[in-house]
C-alpha cells in the first residue's frame, strides 16, 4: 500500500533521525534529500567550481553520477563512484552547500531524480526542505518539524562535536540563505503539520506522526 511521507523543517529539527526511524517502522525505504545537495556539493569542490558561477555549478552538478542509498539503517551514497558518507557531513560541504542548493538548475535537476526515486518506492519517508511544496505535494503525510534555535544547536553540536556557539551561528546563517533564496526557499507548506520537537524525544516524535498517518 502507497505511504509518502514528507518531512520538512530546518537542520537540528530531529528530520533525520524522525524519518529514518519513521520508514523503518512502516517498513519503507528513506530519502535523504539533503544528502543529495551535499554529494552534489562535495563534486562540485572536488571539481574546483567557482562558487558564485552558477553555470560552472550546474555543469558538474549534471555531470555527477550520484548512488543514492534508501535503507533508513544504513543510507550509503557515492558520487561518481566513490564513498561520500563521511566527506559530505564535513564542515567544507556545509560551508557551501546552500550555495549549491540555491542554483534553480541544480534543484531541478535533482527534483526529477528524487521524484523517480518516489516513483519507484510507493513506500518511502522523505526529508528535506520543500518536499511537500514542490518534490512531492501529493504526500500522504506532510510534517514540518520546528525546534528552538538553542534546541538545535545543541542537538546538531552533540551528533558533530562541535562547538554550540559556532553550530548555532552556522545554523542561523543557513537558515537565512534558505529562506530567502529565490529557488523554492524553506517555508512550511500550508497543509503541513508542525511539530515542535523542542521538548519531545525521538520515541514521542515518531509515535505522534504514525498517529497522525493511521488517522
Ligand atoms: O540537516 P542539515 O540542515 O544539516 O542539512 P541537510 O538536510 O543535509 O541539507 C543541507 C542543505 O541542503 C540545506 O541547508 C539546504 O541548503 C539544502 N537542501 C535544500 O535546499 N533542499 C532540500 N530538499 C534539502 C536540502
Amino acid at each position: 500500500e502507497r505511504c509518502v511521507v514528507a518531512v520538512d523543517g530546518p537542520s537540528g529539527s530531529g528530520k533525520s533521525t524522525v524519518s529514518r526511524r519513521l520508514a523503518t517502522v512502516v517498513d519503507g525505504v528513506y530519502l535523504d534529500t539533503g544528502a543529495m545537495y551535499r554529494a552534489v556539493t562535495w563534486a562540485v569542490l572536488q571539481g574546483g567550481a567557482d562558487l558564485t558561477d552558477p553555470d560552472a555549478i550546474t555543469k558538474i552538478a549534471l555531470e555527477t553520477e550520484l548512488s543514492i542509498g534508501t535503507d533508513p539503517l544504513a543510507p550509503h551514497f557515492a558520487a561518481n563512484g566513490v564513498p561520500v558518507d563521511g566527506p559530505i557531513r564535513g564542515a567544507e560541504v556545509t560551508a557551501a552547500v546552500s550555495a549549491v542548493a540555491a542554483v534553480p538548475a541544480v534543484r531541478k535537476h535533482l527534483v526529477i531524480l528524487q521524484q523517480a526515486i518516489i516513483g519507484a518506492h510507493p513506500r518511502i519517508v522523505v526529508e528535506g526542505r520543500d518536499i511537500a511544496s514542490v518534490v512531492a505535494p501529493d504526500a500522504d503525510l506532510k510534517v514540518y518539524l520546528t525546534a528552538s534555535a538553542a534546541a538545535r544547536a545543541q542537538r546538531r553540536s552533540a551528533e558533530d562535536a562541535t562547538d554550540v556557539v559556532a553550530t548555532r551561528a552556522d545554523l542561523a546563517r543557513r537558515d537565512h540563505l534558505d529562506s530567502s533564496r529565490a529557488a523554492d526557499p524553506l517555508r512550511q507548506a500550508s497543509d503541513a503539520v508542525e511539530v515542535d520537537t523542542t521538548g519531545m524525544g525521538i520515541d514521542e516524535v515518531v509515535a505522534y506522526l504514525l498517529k497522525l498517518l493511521n488517522s
